[in-house]
């Protein structure tokens, strides 16, 4: 199927399901079975999966909490149900679980991180009341009547002759999932009955226990584990562990796989024996849970936002998957560069779908020996962006193409440029339509010239309708075009043009900044302009002089050079100067920070994190994402972090806001 087959095929499904959708649950009339629905909107799915950009606002698919969902009412938690932090390196547990006890001797629960959908139950005096799901953490979705179905959630609790008596209010959260052998055979049934199989597990319980219709949640091979409380009347627990020990004397299910931990050593040897058992396990799990055992401790460390700091889960590295790359197109970013990116046979990895890859560029595809065709391995590491592995030569048929980036850009057929010893090939054309929205926007963004109500949307509007077609064109802008577009009021074309007036008395590194020179973020531009103190002397800067500075490496060198030496990005200069923009000279910083490197963490009650930056920075110091060795100063706000935690483990110095105030004051 082409792409236009494809909107059309997307466009018929849709007035489908929607004429469904309105029989069921407007009329209460509906004129297909569920399973034949769901295979409409199963498919539509699917389609707009593979062409993310024939996704609109209206599909059937966008809608927010979808009717169905709607239909079961909501639940509010009497306590929110929290999500955990999740890490990826053996080096962040290790972190953990040194520093978390303070000094402490704690214990660790160490239990399976389950890949189904969490839910709460609630007993009141051991009889089953509601069951939810996890929803936002604070209300869920009432699934009271599809629980019921599952064996393994007792409707009473039970009361053993030596258990402790079975409290007034008992809220138990857990995961409701799908064992992997009974997954599997229900998918075989499904696909014999002509269904659309489920992608996995996960998918399975979920789509299975939010179910209208209860008998056929009934008819679906759910299970529970329990691993948390909620509120709790009429029993005090001692620490986690006994949370454990104490639910399934009452008669809940609780997995026998926990294990009490006395030292890290033994939580990383929980984890390596589960990561070994894990493909024989009889559920599926990406990763393991390590909480603080003891109920004090736990207290002391106190909550993030969102999630509690007396726990993690370690999570596996995904598992990659093959599929078949269809094709390799080049997409055009804001600065120019050529990135091909590789149309992938639709697949699941670790419960998203995955259909597209970046290659990055030339010099990996030719490493990789990447060509159309090719069958390919397909990982996510953590929760972040897929990326290609390797191909598997050993499949090919022989209709295998090879891949050559274009001399040409894809959209405006400007020649173009390859930075000597550099992958990273740009389309040089700062006018070209590919660049022409996102420069805009960069250009009038708070670090920029600081456009007040130039936003994503308004930029869009500007450049579809012709007027503008390169940045000085900003500056041409009259009230009447303005207000001839959708949605302008007389008032904000107004402010528009004040905020553009307001915009040509800027300063050099702010100017160099919104030009959007390659690899010119805003600290390359500060340094730039406090070199050099004008826009001429750096614009007749060598490339020599330009990597002579520190911090200034052979790649932003060129790449200013490069923008200058274009007589088109000269011109435009030229323009925007003619247009009245005035820079200021800079003023130059004192010296009085120079050469310290700062980290923020946790919110300050006087600045945001521009102004911090802005302050260290005016006066020659630097600002850092992360805490190293090489850290001066780490300036803790409130709710800080891990780069808390790492500062005080490097012995790195850590200052409060008064502090770092004082600091200022004196440089
Ligand atoms: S404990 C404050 N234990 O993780 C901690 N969560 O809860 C409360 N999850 O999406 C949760 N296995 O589905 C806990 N053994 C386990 C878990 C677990 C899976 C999931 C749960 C939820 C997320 C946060």
């Amino acid at each position: 199927m082409n792409k236009q087959e494809a909107q059309q095929k997307i466009e018929e499904l849709r007035e489908q399901v929607r004429y469904h959708n309105y029989q069921y649950y407007v009329l209460d009339e509906p004129v297909v079975s569920d399973a034949e629905y769901d295979r409409l909107f199963q498919q539509l799915q699917e389609l707009e999966d593979q062409y993310p950009d024939l996704v609109t606002r209206d599909s059937p698919t966008q809608r927010v909490g979808a009717p169905p969902r709607d239909e079961l009412g909501t639940v509010a938690h009497s306590t929110p149900m929290l999500s955990l932090q999740s890490i990826y390196e053996e080096e962040d547990l290790r972190h953990f679980l040194d520093t978390v006890a303070g000094g402490a001797a704690v214990s660790f629960v160490a239990e399976p991180k389950y890949d189904g959908l969490a839910v709460e139950l609630v007993y009141v005096d051991g009889v089953l009341q509601v069951a939810s799901t996890r929803g936002d953490g604070f209300v869920g979705e009432d699934i009271t009547d599809n629980v019921r179905t599952i064996k393994t959630v007792p409707l009473k609790l039970i009361q053993s002759v030596d258990a402790p008596p079975v409290p007034e209010l008992l809220e138990v959260r857990g995961e409701v999932y799908m064992p992997v052998a009974e997954f599997r055979e229900l998918n075989r049934q499904r696909e014999a009955n002509g269904e659309p199989p489920f992608a996995n597990p996960r998918n399975a319980a979920a789509g299975s226990v939010r179910q209208l219709d209860s008998t056929i949640t009934a008819s679906r091979p759910l299970a529970m584990y329990g691993y948390a409380t909620g509120q709790v009347a009429g029993y005090r627990f001692a620490n986690e562990w006994e949370v454990l020990q104490t639910l399934p004397r009452w008669g809940l299910n609780i997995d026998p796989r926990n294990t009490l931990c006395s030292s890290p050593d033994e939580c990383l040897e929980y984890y390596r024996q589960l990561a070994e058992q894990r493909d024989e396990l009889p559920y599926e799990i990406d990763g393991v849970v390590f909480k603080v055992n003891e109920f004090a401790a736990q207290q002391a460390l106190g909550m993030r936002t969102r999630s509690p700091r007396w726990v993690v889960a370690y999570k596996f590295a995904a598992r990659p998957a093959t599929t078949r790359i269809n094709d390799i197109i080049v997409s055009v970013g804001r600065t120019g560069v050529l990135t091909p990116v590789a149309m992938l046979q639709p697949v699941q990895i670790s419960g998203v779908t995955v259909s597209r890859v970046s290659l990055h560029n030339q010099d990996e595809i030719d490493r990789k020996d990447v060509h159309i065709g090719d069958t390919a391995l397909v990982e996510r590491a953590g929760d972040v962006i897929p990326y290609l592995v390797k191909v598997i030569p050993e499949q090919r048929d022989g209709t295998e193409q090879r891949f050559q980036l274009p001399p040409k850009c894809p959209i405006c057929e400007a020649p173009v440029v390859r930075a000597e010893g550099e992958p990273i090939v740009r389309c040089p054309n700062i006018d070209c339509p590919a660049q022409i929205e996102g420069r805009i926007e960069h250009f009038a963004s708070r670090q920029g010239l600081d456009i007040d109500g130039l936003g994503e949307k308004l930029v869009a509007q500007l450049v579809q309708a012709g007027l503008v077609k390169h940045l000085p064109d900003l500056y041409d802008l009259t009230k009447e075009q303005l207000a001839g577009l959708e949605r302008m009021a007389d008032k904000s074309a107004q402010n528009l043009l004040d905020a553009l007036a307001a915009s040509k008395q800027t300063t050099l590194p702010r100017f160099l900044y919104a030009l959007g020179i390659f690899q010119v973020g805003e600290h390359i531009a500060r340094l730039l302009a406090e070199h050099w103190g004008s826009l001429e002397a750096i614009i007749e800067a060598s490339y020599e002089e330009l990597v002579a500075i520190h911090e200034i490496g052979p790649e932003i060198a060129a790449s200013v050079r490069q923008f200058f030496d274009e007589p088109r990005n000269r011109r435009m200069v030229e323009e925007l100067l003619a247009h009245g923009i005035q820079i200021e000279r800079v003023e130059r910083a004192g010296p009085d920070l120079a050469g310290l490197t700062f980290v923020f963490t946790g919110a300050l009650k006087g600045f945001t994190r521009d102004e911090t930056r802005e302050l260290v920075e005016q006066r020659g110091g630097r600002v850092s994402s992360s805490v190293s060795r090489n850290t001066n100063y780490v300036v803790a706000g409130r709710d800080s972090g891990s780069k808390y935690d790492k500062a005080r483990q490097l012995g790195v110095a850590i200052i409060d806001e008064e502090g770092f105030n004082r600091l200022l004051a004196q440089a």
